[in-house]
C-alpha cells in the first residue's frame, strides 16, 4: 500500500512540477515576447485539468506518508528529534 501511494505521490509531483517546467520554458517565453498574457491562461487554464487534481493527490498522498511517520503529524510540530523535525 505504501509503495503505491508514493509512487501516487511522485506522479503528482511529475505532473506538477512537470507542468511548471512546460510554462516556464514552452509558454512564458512566447506571451513575454508577444506581451500577452493571454497565452499564459490559456495554457493555465488546459493545465489547470491536471494540474489542480495531481496537487491534490500530493497533498493527500503526503499527509497519508507523512502519517505514517508521525501518527496525527500534529505531534510532529513539537521538533523534538529529527524524524519530527523532518516531518514537520
Ligand atoms: C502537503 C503536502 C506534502 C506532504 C505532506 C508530503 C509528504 C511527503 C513524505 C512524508 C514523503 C516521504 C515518503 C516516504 O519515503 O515514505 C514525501 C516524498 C516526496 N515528496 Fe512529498 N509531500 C507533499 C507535497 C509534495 C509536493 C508538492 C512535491 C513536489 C512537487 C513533493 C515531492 C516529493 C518527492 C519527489 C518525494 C520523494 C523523495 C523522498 O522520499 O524524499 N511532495 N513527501
Amino acid at each position: 500500500m505504501a509503495f503505491t501511494v508514493l509512487v501516487l505521490h511522485l506522479l503528482g509531483a511529475s505532473v506538477w512540477v512537470g507542468g511548471h517546467l512546460v510554462l516556464l520554458f514552452g509558454v512564458l517565453p512566447g506571451a513575454l515576447k508577444a506581451h500577452d498574457p493571454s497565452i499564459i491562461l490559456t495554457f493555465e487554464k488546459r493545465y489547470e485539468r491536471i494540474g489542480i487534481p495531481a496537487l491534490l493527490l500530493q497533498v493527500v498522498s503526503g499527509l497519508w506518508l507523512a502519517h505514517r511517520y508521525v501518527p496525527g503529524i500534529l505531534d510532529a510540530f513539537d521538533f523534538s528529534d529529527r524524524l519530527h523535525s523532518i516531518v514537520a
